[in-house]
């Protein structure tokens, strides 16, 4: 946890050299024009300055509205703002999440190094959901910034006031959100951290951390190991490189024994150049995030270790760096896999659906109730639902049903997709058991159904393509430009809602 939150009561404005940020629901119209608390009470503080600005300015509370004042008074030194966060019953949970997160990224964008941010009483229930959006929005990536460009101060400090009586489960629930933003802020860093620090082995031994740290088990498998198992299709993909394959499996088992068995699965490639399919250069080196369904999966467990759930949770990290080479494997290949089925590989470009092909054959030994997968799969589902979305496949409508419930509950986006029976033509081989990879047309889909191929008898199978949101462009909601951690909510709503 990056911030100190603590809380209390009594007059907002009782601050020296910090900003305040005061959020209100909508405002109901009265027939006195009297205005609600806190706002009564900041107005008549302000000898009724607040109430001019607010009926000049037309403000009304709306979700996102804002209203200002520089140093309001005497002895605050800082800004004043009242920011609306709308109709109270429409409040959901990403809405609360991405305000407070806002609240923070603003505070420390100027310069704040503390903040007093007034909340409803209302809200005081919702306190994991804000120390969440707290620690995701104050969440920068400055590593390698030196000299003038390294920020001299960040925000550390957030005291939030409440009406009512702050109690110690209050406090439980806010550290419990602080622990999960701060997990995903884990996640960003190995996403934006550079593909020359983040190689296959550095990235299986960042799992390794987080395992020591919150008291995991974990494995790790080298090169060797990952060969001698007969994982040929993370070889194929890895041996053009210099950074050879890394293969880790965590596993979080919780105090009573679990009714419950989930395990994930997460593509990470540290840098995907095409391999001899090479991409074209704009762009490439995004591909530094190709690794962000293994690198979801380090936050998600140490989030997990924050929550300690009543369900047996597994991460399988299968990590490999795509690179042509003397040694790199070509279109033509055929290849053999873990699974035992052969493949033919037409697209050195399509690398992640074989990692995950063998991840996914070692993870259905561990007979799970679910099996999901995440991965920046295909750029076919980024054409599909942007760049704010991730697609979901399930092979059954009951576990459907079951992911769908988490990601509502998580306030992130993803939107279910059908694995179409008729574009199984599209992977059929002549000379191997499968082809790699059909046609442009539905190419999220075929990668799906490829990697169906590979779960064996397991019913219950998510696959999750967050290619659009895991890198992003430009903010959204909680999220800044750069890596996301987009998935680690929803996977962690979907183990609270396996418990028992
Ligand atoms: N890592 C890419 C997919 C990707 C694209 C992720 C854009 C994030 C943003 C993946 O390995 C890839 O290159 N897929 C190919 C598959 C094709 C060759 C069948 C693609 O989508 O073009
Ligand atoms: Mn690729
Ligand atoms: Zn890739």
């Amino acid at each position: 946890m990056t911030l100190k939150i603590t809380a209390r009561a009594g007059n907002p404005l009782d601050v020296q050299d910090e900003p305040v940020v005061v959020a209100v629901f909508s405002l109901v119209p009265t027939k006195t024009g009297a205005l609600p608390e806190p706002l009564r009470s900041i107005d008549k503080t302000l000898d009724g300055r607040l109430a001019k600005l607010i009926a000049k300015e037309e403000f009304t509370g709306k979700r996102e509205q804002s209203l200002a004042m520089q140093s309001p008074t005497a002895t605050m030194n800082g800004k004043l703002t009242i920011v609306g966060l709308g109709d109270a019953k429409q409040l959901k949970v990403g809405d609360l999440r991405a305000i407070t997160a806002k609240i923070a990224r603003a505070a420390q964008n100027e310069k704040a190094t503390s903040l007093t941010l007034v909340l409803p009483d209302d809200l005081r229930d919702r306190l994991r959901t804000i120390g969440e959006g707290l620690e995701l929005g104050a969440y920068r990536f400055t590593r390698y910034l030196t000299g003038d460009r390294k920020p001299k101060s960040s925000l550390e400090k957030v005291t939030l006031v409440f009406a009512g009586k702050f109690t110690a489960a209050s406090k439980e629930e806010l550290e419990l959100g602080q622990r999960i933003g701060t997990a995903i802020n884990t996640t960003r860093d190995l996403g934006n951290e550079p593909p020359n620090e983040i190689t296959p082995r550095a990235l299986t031994q960042a799992a390794q951390t987080v395992a020591k740290a919150n008291g995991l088990k974990a494995e790790l498998f080298d090169y060797k190991e990952i060969v001698k198992r007969g994982m040929k299709l993370v070889q194929a993909v890895g041996q053009g490189s210099e950074n050879k394959p890394s293969f880790a499996h965590l596993t979080y088992t919780p105090g009573k024994k679990a009714k419950k068995t989930v395990v994930f699965v997460g593509k990470g490639i540290t840098f995907d150049s095409g391999g001899l399919s090479i991409k074209p250069a704009p762009g490439m080196g995004d591909m530094k995030s190709d690794m962000s369904g293994a690198g979801n999966l380090v936050g998600l467990m140490a989030a997990v270790a924050a929550l300690k759930p009543n369900v047996e949770v597994h991460a399988i990290l299968v990590c490999a760096e795509n690179m042509p080479d003397g040694g790199a494997y070509r279109p033509g290949d055929i290849w053999g896999s873990l699974d035992g089925k052969t493949v033919e590989i037409v697209n050195t470009d399509a690398e992640g659906r074989l990692l995950l092909a063998d991840a996914l054959a070692y993870a259905r030994e561990l007979k799970p109730d679910l099996l999901v997968d995440n991965a920046t799969l295909t750029g076919a589902c980024v054409v599909a639902l942007g760049t704010t979305c991730s697609a979901f496949y399930a092979t059954n409508d009951e576990s459907a049903k079951l992911f769908a419930g988490a990601v509502r509950d998580s306030g992130e986006q993803m939107w279910r997709m059908p694995l179409l029976e008729d574009l199984k033509e599209g992977i059929k081989s002549d000379v191997a058991d499968v082809k790699q990879a059909g046609d442009r047309w539905g190419g999220s889909i075929t990668a799906a159904l490829f990697l169906r191929e590979f779960i064996g008898d397991t019913k219950n199978w998510v696959h999750v393509d967050i290619a659009g949101p895991a890198f992003l462009e430009k903010p959204n909601g909680w999220s800044p430009r750069g890596a996301s951690g987009h998935g680690i909510l929803t996977f962690l709503s979907l183990i609270e809602s396996m418990e028992n």
